[in-house]
């Protein structure tokens, strides 16, 4: 599964992608606004963190409605770098938009989907991703992961190429159930992110091994020459 971070945060976005194991980003126009910059020079400036990362894709998200305003927004956002895919909201002209846009070889992602007939909507449009939103799903009492689970049975019935990404992530427990149902990609906020790394065992062991082989350093001799400790470097 590929790992986009949720969030148009610079320094968040620095830190995952130095970790060497994140593949895009999602922005949306509520992240975007929260940066207070020109959003042009944001969204490149994203994209030049994301130069090294193969395939990597930078979401931006259009604010028309209308087919039109949708339209002239993609094919703009669409020139600005390679790596964006171009983020088109769930509306009827939303779609109209896409299916022009798929056409055109342009890449779209239907951004605030939260039912299986909307996803297959987006498939038939030729959308690039969808992006169903699980925790808000789950904030009204309803099963994102249900919607999940929909949503891959669809796809996989009919060989679509849309990518799902499983979006709206709240806690690791959701990407590991997006990752066993097999979507292609999870986006999930940068604290989510960091929360994939952690267990309280890792921390208990590595302390352990270090205060060990702290204790046989006298013993232990020249094994690791580069290890830390007054010899290292040598
Ligand atoms: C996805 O593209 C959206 O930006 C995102 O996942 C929304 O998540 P939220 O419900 O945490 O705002």
């Amino acid at each position: 599964m590929k790992i986009f971070l949720d969030t148009a945060n610079l320094d968040e976005l620095r830190q995952g992608v130095a970790l060497g194991v994140v593949d895009g980003v999602t922005t949306n126009p509520t992240l975007v606004a929260k940066e207070k910059k020109p959003f042009r020079e944001h969204i490149l400036e994203i994209c030049e963190i994301f130069r090294n990362v193969n395939g990597g894709i930078v979401n931006a998200e259009v604010v028309s409605t209308d087919t039109e305003g949708i339209l002239r927004e993609a094919r703009e956002l669409a020139t600005w770098h390679p790596n964006i895919v171009v983020k088109v909201p769930m509306v009827p002209d939303g779609i109209h938009a896409v299916s022009i846009l798929s056409k055109e070889g342009i890449r779209t992602n239907v951004t605030l989907v939260f039912s299986a007939p909307q996803a297959l909507l987006v498939a038939k449009a030729g959308a690039y991703i969808v992006s169903p939103f699980l925790g808000r799903l789950d904030d009204v009492g309803e099963d994102g992961l249900k919607l999940l689970r929909d949503i891959m049975e669809i796809y996989r019935a009919y060989n679509f190429e849309t990518q799902v990404l499983a979006a709206s992530l709240r806690h690791p427990i959701h990407v590991v159930q997006a990752a066993k149902m097999g979507a292609q990609i999870g986006t999930m906020p940068f604290k989510v992110f960091q929360q994939l790394f952690n267990h309280p065992l890792t921390d208990k062991g590595l302390t352990g091994f270090l205060k060990d082989w702290d204790k046989a350093r006298e013993t232990l001799g020249e094994i690791m020459p580069t290890a830390v400790g007054p010899k290292a470097g040598r």
